[in-house]
């Protein structure tokens, strides 16, 4: 459905906090190179007033949204349908407009993916794996991290029950071994996906010494400045390569893009222009 305003359909990030998001300048780009019509806003919305809001867009005659921090998982339990991989995951990046109600996918996995092995050019099959956060964006990306058959998948967070629900709850598509941090001292990984937010903030939590093996490669989710914590410890941990999430970001938005608009539109010059500026 096109929106009001000269039938240029309306899309938006919605999170909290989101100004700083980098997505409303990622889809003009892609609508610049497809040469589709469309507005893309960022929308701050708090925890408590997502259900109503959501109703009021749909209303507002809003095409389609994606979901940031902190609101992935809360989304998802709103949706009137969910796509094989958001009911998996349990967590909703992209929004499509359906008749009487928001359609939740989550393209986070797949974006990933695209990045991370066809971008950076590193493989998930035969490795050792750790995903460091188990929140709304660890929780997209693990089915499609299994479907690459790891040697090992392990989840670690800072809250001890999280990581052995989502274990539980994705067992029917492969072993992911529950740890918190602590819990990991004697082992080592060929691959860590920072998949915390606690960057965001400047920090970063204690983790045991020697996780990394010889040539491990440590990927961050995070992006910009909340990317440096991170690429402080990956260093002093002798990491061979780090990669920050802006590639990621770009990938999952390109995939959301092609959900909405049936197009998937080219990536790296996105990519670059972003890196440049
Ligand atoms: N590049 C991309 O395309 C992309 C896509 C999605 C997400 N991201 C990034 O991924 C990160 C996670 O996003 P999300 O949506 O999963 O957030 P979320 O649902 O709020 O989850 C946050 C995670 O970080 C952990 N955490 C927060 N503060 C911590 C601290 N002080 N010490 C240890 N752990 C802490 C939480 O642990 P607890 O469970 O213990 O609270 C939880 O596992 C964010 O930085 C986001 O920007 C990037």
């Amino acid at each position: 459905m096109a929106a009001r305003g000269g039938g240029v359909k309306r899309f938006a990030v919605i999170g909290q906090p989101i100004a700083h998001s980098l997505s409303p300048r990622i889809h003009a780009g892609f609508a610049e190179q497809t040469g589709i019509a469309l507005s893309y806003d960022a929308l701050a919305v708090a925890p408590e007033d997502l259900g109503a809001q959501l109703a009021a867009w749909h209303d507002e005659g809003y095409a389609g949204f994606n979901v940031t921090l902190p609101h992935k998982t809360a989304v998802a339990a709103l949706c009137t349908g969910l796509s094989e991989r958001a009911r998996v995951a349990e967590a909703v990046n992209t929004l499509i407009r359906g008749e009487g109600g928001w359609e939740g996918d989550n393209t986070d996995g797949e974006g990933l993916l695209r990045d991370l092995v066809d971008n950076c050019g590193v493989a998930v099959a035969d490795r050792r794996v750790l995903v460091l956060g188990a929140g709304g964006a660890a929780r997209g990306i693990l089915q499609p991290l299994l479907a690459e058959e790891p040697a090992e998948l392990v989840l670690s967070n800072r809250s001890p029950w999280k990581p052995e629900t989502i274990a539980d709850a994705l067992a029917p598509y492969g072993r992911i071994r529950p740890a918190t941090h602590m819990a990991l001292k004697g082992d080592r990984f060929d691959l860590v996906i920072n998949a915390m937010s606690v960057g965001h903030g400047g920090g970063f939590p204690r983790l045991p010494e020697g996780l990394l093996a010889d040539d491990a490669v440590v990927y961050d989710l995070s992006y910009g400045e909340a990317h440096a914590p991170l690429a402080r410890w990956a260093g002093d941990a002798g990491a061979s390569a780090v990669f920050d999430g802006l590639g990621m970001l770009v990938e999952q938005a390109a995939v959301s893009f092609e959900r909405w608009h049936g197009v998937l539109p080219v990536t790296d010059n996105v990519i670059a222009r972003l890196r440049a500026a």
